[in-house]
Parts: structure tokens; sequence; C-alpha cells
């Protein structure tokens, strides 16, 4: 954290409306894009808390007229960018209206940017970054995890090649992020924990990544304040909007650090454990949170530091900040009861080594305060099998 004031240049333009109720603002939102259409991209799960249909209810009382895509998959794939672009292409031109966790807000970023180049597919993702514009997106997150909100990327399932690829382009940053806590007031507990832990790493990964800067640092140290603090009462109680408010706007804190600063190999071991075996996000973060800050202690012993007295730890004794913040991270973690060994999580003994190579292969990896060579990442995973 010495080079926080390296020179740098910050792109941190973004229009954030939060608060209770703010979602009524929607239809106004929609015009301030030039458009008084719009493609709304959204996942059967929405559909059925009824998350979506308040939503365009509101659009319907404005008279904005809309379609909707609703088939946005977990983890979601090229095929499924691909599918949703062909439908928004039909649709014609319209603000796209990402409504709900990152899995939406990233797949729509690849359809708006898709029916701007009508003659590419997901796949070419590393070719897109230098493409044509694509529609002006909205995002409205209904998780409190990811961030995306914050950036003009999505991490897309390229399952041919069993890897995440990075679909994205400048044009389709979000124009504006609509964070609305009343939309997570029905997020179960486990989904709660498993995105909450998300946005945690990104806050503790940002603070230790090489990419940190000042503006990244006091993102991220406030992320982690929030975040430690309001996860474990969302959690108990998922009506507690105070609770749901916090924990939102700490991970959208934690979205602009790591956009700034980039991330780490908790990033790059989970996107390679989810390519694997189809563990939700949070939870493949969760599997080897603790182990790759142990790895990490000696390369981020400051950021660790932070990382603790934003989350409110005690001075330890021994003067160790680094093991005062693993043991507090280990702590949250079995309040939300989200650790699980990865053979519990699907994945076989004989997938560790392709595993370990996704893992430093990866590009959020190479951010990492420490950086790993294969065998110690297989060392890592095969302790937490
Ligand atoms: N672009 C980025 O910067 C970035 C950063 C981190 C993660 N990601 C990506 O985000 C994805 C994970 O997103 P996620 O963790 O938000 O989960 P998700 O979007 O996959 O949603 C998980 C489940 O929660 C349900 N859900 C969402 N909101 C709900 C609500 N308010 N009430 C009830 N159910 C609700 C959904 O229907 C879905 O079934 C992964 O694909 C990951 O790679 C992107």
């Amino acid at each position: 954290m010495t080079d926080n004031l390296a020179p740098m240049s910050l792109d941190t333009v973004l229009r954030v409306e939060f608060g209770p109720g703010r979602i009524e603002l929607l239809p106004e939102l929609i015009a301030d894009t030039g458009h008084h259409r719009a493609f709304v991209v959204t996942d059967r799960g929405l559909r059925a808390t009824g998350v979506a249909d308040r939503v365009l209810k509101i659009l319907d009382a404005a008279g904005v007229e809309h379609t909707v895509y609703d088939e946005v998959a977990p983890n979601p794939s090229t095929g499924n960018v691909d599918a949703g672009a062909a439908r928004a292409r039909a649709f014609g031109p319209a603000a796209v209206v990402a409504l709900g966790g990152g899995s939406v807000l990233d797949a729509a970023k690849g359809m708006s940017l898709l029916v701007g180049n009508p003659d590419a597919v997901a796949a070419d993702a590393d070719h897109l970054w230098e493409a044509a514009d694509g529609l002006p997106l909205i995002a409205v997150p209904t998780t409190s995890g990811t961030g995306a909100e914050t950036n003009g990327f999505g991490v897309i399932e390229d399952a041919a090649a069993c890897r995440k690829v990075y679909l994205g382009h400048p044009s389709v940053k979000p124009r504006i992020a609509l964070l609305d806590p009343e939309l997570t007031l029905g997020l179960p507990p486990a989904a709660t924990a498993a995105t909450g832990i998300d946005a945690l790493v990104h806050g503790i990964e940002s603070l230790a990544s090489r990419g940190a800067n000042a503006f990244s640092v006091a993102c991220a140290t406030q992320a982690v304040s929030m975040v430690s603090h309001a996860l474990p009462a969302a959690h108990r109680n998922g009506s507690d909007l105070d609770a749901r408010a916090e924990l939102m706007m700490g991970a959208h804190l934690a979205g602009q650090a790591l956009t700034l600063s980039g991330l780490g190999l908790v990033h790059g071991i989970g996107h390679a454990l989810t390519a694997h075996t189809g563990t939700p996000h949070g939870v493949a973060l969760a599997a080897v949170l603790e182990e790759v800050m142990e790895f990490s202690a000696p390369a981020a012993r400051e950021a660790y530091e932070r990382a603790a007295r934003a989350m409110r730890v005690p001075a330890p004794a021994d003067g160790d900040w680094a093991r005062a913040a693993v043991a507090a991270v280990r702590e949250l973690s079995g309040t939300l009861d989200i650790k699980r060994p990865l053979r519990d999580l699907g994945a076989a003994r004989a997938q560790l080594p392709a595993m370990a190579s996704g893992a430093v292969t990866d590009a959020v990896t190479k951010n990492a305060p420490r950086l790993p060579e294969e065998t110690e990442v297989l060392e890592l995973l095969t302790r937490v099998y």
C-alpha cells in the first residue's frame, strides 16, 4: 500500500440512485438514457419472488413499452447471452434494464454489447473490447454482493472451453446504478450469505491488490466496515431494512473498489471451482478465503491490518494483525455457516490440478499480492478438499 499514490487515471463516473423505494424512479431514468422503451433482463427466480412484477408494474403505470427476457441462468453462459441478444436485436433500440443479481447484470451487459455488434457472438469476448457501442444500460441489483453495477464487463462461462471469459466494453458500463434495498428483502439467508461474502472478499482483495490506489482503498475500507457489520444482521433477519441498506451500499463500494484495483487469488480459485462444479460464486470464494489470506499474508500485512480494523477487531496482543484478520473472517464465515470442503461442493480430487492451473492463469489472479505457483495452489486446494 505504500505506492497508493502512484500516478493514476480514474474513471469513476457513475450515477447512483440509492434508497428504499428508489425503484419508482425507473421510468424517468430510462428517459434520461434517451430511450422510451426498455429491454428488461431478469431471471426466473426474480419472477417467482414477485420482485420482477413489482418493477414491471412501475413501467406499465408510466406507459413505458417493454419486453422481458427472464431466462438468465446462474453463472450465465455464452449461449445464454447469445439467446438474450437475439431477443434484444428483435426488439430494437431500447434502454437495457438489468434487474437481478450479478448473473443478470453480467449477462445483460453482454446482450447490450451484442446488439451493437450484430455479427458477433458472446464467445468472441476477447475481441469485442474494441467493438462498436452497445445499448445504454441501467443496473438494478437485487443482491448485495457482486458490485457488477460498477463496471462494463461480465464474467461469462464459456462451457466449450471450460473457462470464464470477460465480456465487456466501456459503453456497457451501466449509466445508472439504481440501488433500492427493498428489492433485496426477500433474498433467502443462504443467498444473502453467499452474495455478502462475495462483497467482503471484494473489499479484502481490493485492499491487498497490486492495483490498489488511494481511491480504491477508501472505498474498500468503508466496504469492509459496512459489510462485516450488516451481513450477520441481514442474514439473521432478512426483513431488517437498515441492515439490507447498509449491506447494499457496502457491496456497491466494494464494487467501486474492485473495479479500480482488481482482485486476487480468492477470485482466481473461485472462478475455477465454479467452472468445474457449478458452485455458487460466493460459496466458492468462502471455501478458500482464509487459506488464501494465510498464504498471502507475508505480502499483505498492511492491507490485512486495515481490513481487521475495519472489521472492528480489537488490537491483537501479539501485534499480528494479519492473523487477527483471518480469525475474524473465520468467525464471520462460521456465523453464516457457508464454508464447505471442496468434496462437498461436488469437486472430484482428479479435478484439482486443472482447477489450480485455471486459478493461476485467470486474469484476476495477476493482482494478487503474492503471486502463486501452480503447485502452491494445488497444495492449498488439497488442504481444503
Ligand atoms: N461483473 C462483476 O464485476 C462481477 C463481480 C463478481 C461476480 N460476478 C458474477 O456474478 C454472478 C453471481 O451473482 P450473484 O451472486 O448476485 O447471484 P445470482 O445473480 O446468480 O443470483 C442467485 C440467485 O438469487 C436469486 N435472487 C436474486 N435476487 C433475489 C432477490 N432479491 N430475492 C430472491 N431471490 C433473488 C436469483 O433468482 C438466483 O436464483 C456470477 O456469475 C459471478 O461470476 C460479476
